[in-house]
C-alpha cells in the first residue's frame, strides 16, 4: 500500500554534511521524493511538532538544537513507507541502533540522532500537513517504477 511520510534531516545531519548520503539511501530503496526543502524551524513550529515532549526535562535543549540551524524537510512516497522508513532510520537511541540503519551508522546519541521520521500512518498525515503546503508536494512517476514493484503491489 502506497503511503507518504515526513522526514526531517536534523541540524546535526546538515551541519555534518550528511544530507546527500542520507537521501541516497531512500532513493536507492525506491522511495520517491515528493517534497523537499531546507527550512529554519521556528520555536512555535518546534512546540507544535514536539507537543508530546514539551513538558520533558530535555525539551529546552531539543528546541534550541532544532531551531538554531536549518533542517531538510522531506516527504517520501512508496510501499509501506512509514514502517519501512522507520526501520531504515533505526531506534531513537542511536547507541542501540544496528549498523546499516541511518542512526546506527551516523550517530551514537538520543538527542543528536540525525533524522526524524513519522512514527505511524496517522502521525505521518498530520506531520506532512504541518511542514508542507499542498502545492509543495508533487505527483510524478519515477521512470524506474515498473522495476521497483510488481503490478499488484
Ligand atoms: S518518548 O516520549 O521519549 O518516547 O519520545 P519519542 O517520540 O521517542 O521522541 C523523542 C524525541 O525527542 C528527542 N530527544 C530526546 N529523546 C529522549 N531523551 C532525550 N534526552 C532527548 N533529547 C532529544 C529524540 O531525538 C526524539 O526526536 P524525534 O525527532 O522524534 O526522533
Amino acid at each position: 500500500m502506497k503511503e507518504r511520510t515526513l522526514l526531517l534531516l536534523k541540524p546535526d545531519a546538515v551541519m555534518r554534511g550528511l544530507i546527500g548520503r542520507i537521501i541516497t539511501r531512500f532513493e536507492s530503496k525506491g522511495f520517491k521524493i515528493v517534497g523537499l526543502k531546507m527550512i529554519h524551524i521556528s520555536k512555535d513550529l518546534s512546540k507544535d511538532h514536539y507537543a508530546h515532549l514539551t513538558a520533558k526535562p530535555f525539551y529546552p535543549d531539543l528546541e534550541k538544537f532544532m531551531t538554531e540551524n536549518p533542517v531538510v524537510a522531506m516527504v517520501l512516497e512508496g510501499k509501506e513507507a512509514v514502517e519501512v522508513i522507520r526501520n531504515i532510520v533505526g531506534p531513537t537511541n542511536a547507541s542501540k541502533a544496528a549498523g546499516g540503519t541511518i542512526r546506527g551508522d551516523f550517530s551514537n546519541s538520543t538527542s543528536r540522532n540525525i533524522i526524524h521520521a513519522s512514527d505511524s500512518k496517522e502521525t505521518a498525515v498530520k506531520e506532512v500537513a504541518r511542514f508542507f503546503k499542498k502545492e509543495e508536494l508533487h505527483d510524478y512517476k519515477l521512470v524506474s517504477e515498473s522495476f521497483l514493484y510488481a503490478s499488484d503491489e
